[in-house]
C-alpha cells in the first residue's frame, strides 16, 4: 500500500495562522505533529511502502523536512507549478506509481484531516485495501450528522457480490445545495464522501481515461518531461496549464460504476475552518478551547489560539481569537466559514 498525500490546498479559511507561504496542513493544528505528519503518522504499519506526496512547488522544503522529521522517506515529492485540483493530483501520483507497479494500491488521503479513534481508521483501510486489490474503486464513507453542502453523499447498495462485504455505490453526489443536502439526510441511508480513497493504480487510471480523457491525456503528456532533482519531481508547467481543473469526485467518482463503499467510523472530521478546530479540540468545563497562553473570566464556548502574547477574555460568548505576530482576529464562531471573504479583501480582490 502507497500512500498518497494530497497536500495542494492553501486553507485560507484558517487564516491568520494559514498562510498561503504556510498553508494549515504544516502546522500542528490538532496536537503535537503538523496535520501533514499525523496523516502519515496514524498509517497502519503491515505492508506500508514510502509515501508519494502531491504538492505545491513554493512547499517543496517544508514537506521534505516535515517527513524526514518523522522518519518518512519519500517514493517521490511530485510538485505542482499550480494546482489543477484533485482528479490530476492523483493522476500524476498513479502515473508515478504505475511506472514501478501498475496494481500497486494507492490509499489516496487528503492532508487536513482530522480522525480521533485511529485503531478505527486503521480497521477500514486493511478492509479498503482488500476490496482495492481486487480493481474496485473504494470510497470511505462517514455517517452524515448535519446537511453539509461542502461534501460528498454517497447512497450505497446492499454488500452481495461486492468483495470484502464492501457495499456497491448506487449514486455519488458531490456537493448538494443546500435543500438537496437537507432532503438526502432524511431521506437517510447516506453517507458523506471521506475524501479518502483507495484503488489500484490502473484501476484509477483506466476510469479517468473513460471519464474524464483530457485529463487522463494531459497529465500522461506532462509525465513523460518530469524533471527530477533528489527527492523532488517536477512537474511540466507548459504542458500542466492546460490541464482541465477538476476535482476526483466530479471527473471520476460521481461517474464510475466501479466504485466501492466501505464504512468508516473513525471520530473523522476535515479541519477546514476554526469551528471545526473548536469542534476537535478538548474543551473546558464552559466549552471553551485554548491553544497557548490565555487568561478566561465570565467567557463560554470561544476558541482561543494565542502564539506570542497573552490573550484575556472577558464575558465573551462563542468567539474565535486567533493571535500570530503580525495579525490578530476576532470573529464570532458562526462567521468562521466567511473568513476567506476576509482574505480575499486583505489580497485587495474584493
Ligand atoms: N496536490 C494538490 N493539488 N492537492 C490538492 C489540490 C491540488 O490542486 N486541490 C486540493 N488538494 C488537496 C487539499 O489540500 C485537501 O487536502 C484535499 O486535496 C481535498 O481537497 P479539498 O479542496 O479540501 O476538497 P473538499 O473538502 O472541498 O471536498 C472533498 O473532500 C470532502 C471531505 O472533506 C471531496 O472529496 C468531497 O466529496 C468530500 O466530502
Ligand atoms: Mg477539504
Amino acid at each position: 500500500m502507497i500512500p498518497v498525500i494530497l497536500s495542494g490546498g492553501s486553507g485560507s479559511r484558517l487564516w491568520p495562522l494559514s498562510r498561503q507561504a504556510y498553508p494549515k496542513q504544516f502546522l500542528p493544528l490538532v496536537g503535537e505533529q503538523s496535520m501533514l505528519q499525523q496523516t502519515l503518522s496514524r498509517l497502519p504499519v503491515d505492508d506500508l511502502e514510502a509515501p508519494v506526496v502531491v504538492a505545491n512547488d513554493e512547499h517543496r522544503f517544508i514537506v521534505k523536512e516535515q517527513l524526514a522529521a518523522i522518519g518518512r522517506e519519500p517514493m517521490s515529492i511530485l510538485l505542482e507549478p499550480f494546482g489543477r485540483n484533485t482528479a490530476p493530483a492523483v493522476a500524476l501520483a498513479a502515473i508515478e506509481v504505475a511506472r514501478k507497479d501498475p496494481k500497486a494500491i494507492m490509499l489516496i488521503l487528503p492532508a487536513d484531516h482530522a480522525i480521533e479513534d485511529t485503531e478505527a481508521f486503521r480497521a477500514a483501510v486493511v478492509k479498503g485495501e482488500e476490496v482495492a486489490r481486487s480493481g474496485g474503486l473504494v470510497l470511505f464513507g462517514i455517517t452524515p450528522t448535519r446537511p453539509e453542502t461542502g461534501y460528498g453523499y454517497i447512497a450505497a447498495g446492499q454488500s452481495g457480490a461486492a468483495p470484502g462485504g464492501a457495499r456497491p455505490v448506487s449514486r455519488f453526489i458531490e456537493k448538494p445545495d443546500a435543500e438537496k443536502a437537507a432532503a438526502l439526510l432524511s431521506a437517510g441511508g447516506y453517507y458523506w464522501n471521506s475524501g479518502m480513497f483507495m484503488f489500484r493504480a490502473d484501476s484509477y487510471l483506466s476510469e479517468l481515461k473513460k471519464h474524464s480523457p483530457d485529463i487522463y491525456d494531459t497529465c500522461l503528456l506532462a509525465a513523460r518531461s518530469f524533471s527530477r532533482d533528489m527527492a523532488f519531481t517536477r512537474i511540466p508547467p507548459e504542458i500542466f496549464e492546460h490541464c482541465p481543473d477538476d476535482s476526483i469526485d466530479y471527473a471520476v467518482m460521481e461517474k464510475t460504476s466501479r466504485a466501492l463503499l466501505v464504512p468508516m467510523d473513525a471520530g473523522w472530521s476535515d479541519v477546514g475552518s476554526w469551528s471545526t478546530i473548536w469542534d476537535v479540540t478538548t474543551k473546558d468545563d464552559q466549552a471553551n478551547a485554548v491553544v497557548g497562553d490565555a487568561c478566561l473570566e465570565g467567557a463560554s464556548g470561544c476558541l482561543v489560539h494565542a502564539s506570542d502574547k497573552l490573550v484575556a477574555l472577558l464575558g465573551v460568548k462563542d468567539l474565535v481569537v486567533v493571535d500570530t505576530k503580525d495579525a490578530v482576529m476576532v470573529a464570532h464562531r458562526d462567521n468562521v466559514q466567511d473568513v476567506k471573504k476576509l482574505v480575499a479583501r486583505l489580497n485587495g480582490q474584493q
